[in-house]
This record gives structure tokens, sequence and C-alpha cells, in this order.
């Protein structure tokens, strides 16, 4: 899912042998793809959709769409756009259902192939099936909402106990700006302006409030910049960050200050999660990229958004634990002895308020955290309430 617009994180690899045929390739891939004609007949497939679809390609071969879902089945809607739009379609949390075929929560992204387009056949469409996190996490982000609203009051109470010390640390950080060197006095202003972040969210929305917030045109590298500088001053000082960034990237519709919140967030649970493991070897990357063409739909809605800005921050750590997965944006669930267990919940909440979404992919050695979110709209002149 990661755009071809992302810079290489490491350098091209050299092929020492002559590469694989593509359906070779094809062959070894281990996610689902079939290609279907103009008609919604099955052309080929490879051997992840034969296990998928529990058919063989012999037997696909002779067989439309139509035989193997239902005729109201999401699918048919989702091929008709992809090949009317010339756009690559992405659908989480469908359902395929047949008598000879029941598979709940798959991603199905619709690919037309440009290269038949014009043919006498019309366009063809490759599809791929993927029953993962991807539709787990959305689904879970989905239904953060009320176990978000359970902790409002409880969450009252902690950003009113927060103002006081804040207060103290601000008043102190300031008084150091006017006392240290040049060197120091960078990390005063760091402080004094991080107490007027927090004291600000708390002000405005409480940490889990329902108020709504005001959304601009933000720019997502300086965002993700800041980020980086403030685990480098701490939590991550030991640790590697690197950047991966697509510079022509439009702004995000967002509100700054939640934005910093939600990449702070997830940077020290990932610095965390390599610090925490035995071989506390690690690094840290931030990635963006634009995807072209790529439309979401939402379950429940039946209007597709459009979330081109895919920010992801992938760690080296060892991914999360298995017994974790279903539960992982719930409030206080955590396996640190000093977590809260609401890092994840708050980021959860934010990036629903943008209407954005978010998916996991983890991994031992590879996990990523990455998040879609909205262009700025250039006729916006911003402060529209961030209700998705
Ligand atoms: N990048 C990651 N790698 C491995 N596990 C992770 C990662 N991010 C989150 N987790 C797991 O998810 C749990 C919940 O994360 P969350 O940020 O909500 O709370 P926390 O980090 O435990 O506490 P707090 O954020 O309040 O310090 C973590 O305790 C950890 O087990
Ligand atoms: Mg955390």
């Amino acid at each position: 899912m990661i755009a071809p617009q992302v810079r290489p994180i490491h350098p091209p690899l050299t092929l020492v042998r002559p590469p694989p045929d593509p359906a070779a390739m094809l062959s070894a891939l281990p996610i689902a793809c079939v290609l279907i004609d103009a008609q919604n007949r099955f052309v080929t497939a490879n051997p992840a959709a034969e296990a998928f679809l529990t058919v063989s390609v012999s037997q696909l071969r002779h067989l439309a769409l139509a035989d193997l879902v239902g005729p109201d089945c999401a699918l048919f809607g989702l091929v008709a756009q992809a090949r009317r739009d010339e756009t690559v379609i992405i659908e989480h949390d469908v359902l395929l259902e047949s008598p000879r075929l029941r598979r709940s929560g798959v991603t199905v992204q619709a690919v037309p192939v440009t290269e038949s387009r014009g043919s006498e056949e019309g366009m063809s469409i490759m599809l791929t099936f993927q029953d993962e996190s991807a539709a787990r996490a959305l689904d879970r982000h989905l239904s953060f909402r009320n176990a978000a609203r359970s902790v409002a009051s409880m969450a009252e109470i902690l950003a009113h106990e927060v103002k006081n010390p804040l207060s103290g640390i601000r008043g102190a950080a300031q008084l150091l700006e006017n006392t240290v060197g040049d060197c120091d006095r960078e990390l005063a202003i760091l402080i004094r302006e991080e107490a007027d972040r927090i004291r600000a969210l708390v002000d405005r929305m409480g940490m889990f409030g329902e108020a709504p917030v005001s959304r601009d045109a933000v720019n997502i590298h300086r965002v993700l910049e800041h980020v980086r500088r403030l685990a480098q001053t701490g939590f991550a000082a030991h640790l590697r960050i690197n950047e991966a960034y697509d510079p022509s990237l439009p702004p995000v519709w967002g509100n700054r200050d939640q934005l910093v919140q939600v990449l702070l967030n997830l940077v020290k649970n990932a610095a965390e999660s390599i610090t925490d493991s035995v071989t506390a070897q690690g690094e840290i990357t931030l990635m963006t990229a634009y995807q072209h063409g790529m439309r979401m739909a939402i379950p429940g809605q039946s209007r597709r958004v459009h979330l081109p800005l895919a920010i992801t921050v992938r760690d080296t750590g060892p991914g999360i634990p298995p017994s974790m997965r279903d539960t992982l944006f719930d409030p206080f669930v955590t396996s640190k002895p000093a977590g809260t267990g609401l890092g994840l919940a708050l980021v959860a909440k934010i990036i629903g308020e943008h209407g954005g979404l978010m998916e996991v992919d983890s991994h031992p050695g590879r996990t990523d955290f990455r998040l879609f979110l909205p262009v700025f709209p250039e006729e916006t002149a911003g402060s529209a309430p961030g209700r998705p």
C-alpha cells in the first residue's frame, strides 16, 4: 500500500541473477489476486487466490464474479467504479457470500488494468483480497468512539489535575530561558512550547472531550520535523530516526497540535518498543506518500472518502504482542509497567475526528502504524469543525 513516491530507505539492490518472470512472481505473491475481464469473467488467479476463494484456477476460468458472490455484494459496485473512474478503489470489511463461499471482513482492492483500455473486450480489472489487520484495525478504529466516551469524565478530572503542575513547569522554563546559555535556551524554549501545547489541548477539549476543534492547512512535514526533534532530544535520543518524505505532498486538512500529539504518541511507542526489547538495536522511519486515486469506503457510509495522504511510523521493534492485537486501541490497554494505555486510544480518537483512517501492520522486526488523512481543500478558508 505504500505509494511508489516514497524515497527508498535503502539503496536499491543490485540484481546478480536475472529476475524471475512475472508469472512466477504472481504465483509466489502471498496476496490473493484475480484478473477479471470486461464481462466480469475470471481470466486468471494466483495460488493465493485459489486458496482464498477455495476454487482452482481451472474451475475459475469457467466462472464469472456473479457465480462466486451474491448479486448484492459490494464487489460489483467496486468493480464498476474502478472501471468507470479508471482508478484504484479500496473497500474494507467486504462480505463475500454465496452458497460456495463465505468470507467476512475482507479488504478488496479493484485495480483497473489500463493496458486493456480501449480494447474490443473492454477494461479488465485486477482484484486483490486480504483478510488481515487493515480491516480489523479499521473495525477497532471505528468502534473506538464508545470506549472513548466512557473515559470522558475521567479525562476531565485528569485535565484539571494536569493544569496546575503544567503552569509550574511553564513558569520554570520561562525563567530558565533568560538565565541559561544559548545551547540550553533552545531546550528551555522547547519545554515552554510543549507546555503551551499541552495546555492548549487540555483547555480546548480535555483529553477526551467532545468539543469540536478547528482544522486548517497543516504542513505535515513540519509536524514530523517538530516531533522528530522532540523525540531526539528526549525519549529517542539513542535511536536513529530516518525520514522518507514525498516533498510534493499537499497540506493536510487538520489540527496542527492534535497531529503533533498523534505522531508523538506513535513515535514514542515505536521508541519504547525498541528500547524495551532485548536487542535494543533499531531504528524508526517516518514516511509520507501521496496515494493517487485512492478512495476508501468506510463501513456504514455510502460515500467514499478521498484520503490520499499516507503518513507511516515504522519501527524495527519486536512487534505488537498477539494477545494485544484485538484491544490495541482500547483505553487502559498497556504492556508497560508505567504505561497508561491511553496513547493509542487518543490517536484513534483524533484520527477519527479528522475523518481519517489508521491501519496497523505488525510483525517481529517491523511495525507500521499508517495514517490516511484528507488534503486541505483549496476552497476552504479553514476552521471547519473536524467531524467525519
Ligand atoms: N510500535 C509498537 N510496537 C509494539 N507494541 C506496541 C507499539 N505501539 C503500541 N504497542 C503496544 O500497544 C500498547 C498500547 O499502547 P498505548 O500507546 O495506547 O499505551 P502505552 O504506550 O502502553 O502507554 P502510554 O502511551 O500511556 O505511555 C503498548 O503498551 C504496547 O504493548
Ligand atoms: Mg504509548
